[in-house]
């Protein structure tokens, strides 16, 4: 495997999902907290860095430890850490170095650029530029503006450049992480979604033995993956719970809980909205909403598990970055909203927790379902949040409201679906706006609901675009919403992209 250590860039992540691609399996730490580095690491990235090597407390770690036995790549700010440590000199650049860049002189004859193009696309985010190379360092690449591009201590595996191979801007950039994790490091391809399931399975195995395990379902891609997984290795000791909080889509439901029951897991569906519309009765500020989902989800949640008797895990669909630690340079991040995610631990419930793709990206778990052969339709899902469509009704959430925003909802969603727009967005769907206006119905003056519809492109929900949908499609979704669903006689669609907006409204 190979080890990325993480000086805070925002494509730290990315290296690591590259690596992946490539079937090798490596692991992100941060460089205040390092693992102890055992023979299964078998080469090391240093990542980039919001930071200076020039600031007087900028991150630093011992790499003279590994030089000459294992092989090291630094990428821009870990490039310039080992100018800065090894003899070279670092210093703020006079030029902007931000985009694109192109490589005008690689040497090719090195090993890491095996196969690379004269003149191939790089892409640069730096504020300091290499002036002068570490000692015993010889230099193989360059660009116009960027001269120490690229270099590699002579009689040694130890590399840095100066551009982002991870991201995909850099043209060449995955050849040269192939390069660097295949031929230099000598990782086998071997990690792959089959090769995850064989081993996960078996040592989900080994690990439950013949326990009993609870889940909750959400109806999105990470637990219906999680789930899949813990039943091939336990089949029915795994007992699933479906909870319709009754601010789910429209007829999603009695779909996802049919769709489930035919991968053969063992569901129990519970019917708890009233329970949730009591909770949320008065509430109009979103994180109260949030806060009252979350509680009588937890209570549902408990209630049905304390109907199985001898539980002792808790099955849950936590993935990798969730869990990644943070290098936090610029200090702690505020928290804007607080995200509930299904399936939170009750201090009182004393079960063992048992996370399966706690090492798995999110494209890595798509690959694993794949592989498992979760139809398309759980797959491909758009993300949805966990307090549903309570937080997508602003105000207070009623069952009239709600039905009307069902309504509304699977007319946009349907004909994402029919004009084959829906794989193309990250995330869509409607807003029920507290705000009523004025319109005309045949003959007779209406006074009814507005309705946002919004749809966003996105890779990680972090940031987003609104979707540039076609003004015919809109035109007929707007159409078909007024004519179709009582309660509503104007529809808008939201332009804003996020940052500054976020994708739910509240
Ligand atoms: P925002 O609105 O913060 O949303 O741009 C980013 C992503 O997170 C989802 N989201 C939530 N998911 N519980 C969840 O499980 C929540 O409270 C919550 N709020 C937002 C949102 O749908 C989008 O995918």
């Amino acid at each position: 495997e190979i080890l990325i250590i993480d000086f805070g860039s925002q494509y730290t992540q990315l290296i690591a999902r590259r690596v992946r691609e490539l079937n090798v399996y490596c692991e992100i730490h941060p460089f205040h907290h390092l693992p102890e580095i055992t023979e299964n690491i078998k080469g090391i990235i240093l990542s980039g860095s919001p930071c200076s090597v020039r600031d007087e407390d900028s991150p630093t770690i011992s790499i003279e430890e590994w030089r000459g036995k294992l092989p090291i790549l630094g990428v821009c700010y870990g490039a310039q850490l080992m100018a800065n440590n090894f003899g070279g000199s670092v210093e703020a650049s006079n030029t902007r170095e931000y985009g694109r860049a192109f490589v005008d002189d690689f040497d090719s004859s090195n090993e890491l650029f095996n196969g690379v193009s004269q003149n191939s696309q790089v892409w640069m985010s730096h504020g300091d530029t290499i002036t002068k190379l570490p000692n015993g360092a010889k230099l193989i690449a360059s660009t116009s503006a960027v001269k120490n591009a690229g270099f590699v201590f002579e009689n040694e595996k130890t590399f840095g450049i100066q551009f982002h191979p991870e991201v995909t801007h850099s043209t060449d950039g995955v050849k040269i992480l192939e390069n660097f994790v295949v031929k230099i490091c000598g990782c086998d391809q071997s990690y792959t979604p089959n090769s995850f399931v064989e081993t996960s399975v078996a040592e989900l195995k080994e690990k439950l033995g013949n326990d009993k395990v609870v889940l909750g379902l959400s109806g999105g891609v990470d637990s219906s993956v999680a789930a899949l997984l813990i039943h091939k290795a336990i089949g029915k000791n795994l007992y699933c719970i479906f909870v319709d909080n009754g601010l789910l889509r429209k007829n999603e439901y009695q779909q996802v809980l049919e769709s489930y029951q035919g991968l053969g897991l063992n569901v129990i569906g519970v019917d708890a909205s009233q329970r949730f519309y009591a909770a949320l009765k008065g509430l109009t500020d979103p994180e109260a909403k949030r806060k009252a989902i979350g509680k009588t989800f937890i209570e549902v949640f408990d209630d049905e598990a304390h109907k199985i008797s001898d539980v002792k895990w808790l099955g849950q669909g936590t993935i990798y970055p969730d869990i990644i630690e943070s290098v936090s340079v610029k200090g702690p991040s505020v928290t804007i909203k607080s995200h509930h995610n299904v399936g939170g631990l009750p201090d009182f419930m004393k079960l063992k927790i048992v996370e399966p793709l706690k090492t798995l990206f999110k494209d890595g778990v798509r690959l694993v379902g794949k592989s498992m052969e979760m139809p398309q339709h759980i797959l491909g899902r758009h993300p949805f949040p966990g307090p549903g469509l309570g937080i997508r009704i602003l105000g207070e959430v009623t069952a009239e409201k709600v039905e009307i925003l069902q309504n509304v909802d699977d007319i946009f969603i349907s004909g994402l679906k029919e004009k084959g727009l829906y794989d193309s967005i990250w995330q869509a769907g409607a807003m029920l706006l507290p705000v009523q206006s004025v319109g005309v119905m045949g003959d007779e003056r209406t006074y009814e609901s507005v309705v946002a519809l919004r749809a966003v492109t996105s890779v990680d929900g972090m940031t987003a675009d609104w979707a540039h949908l076609p003004y015919e499609f809109l035109g007929e979704v707007s159409n078909n919403i007024i004519n179709k669903v009582r309660g509503v006689n104007r529809v808008v669609y939201d332009i804003s992209s996020k940052p500054p907006a976020t994708i739910e409204w509240e």
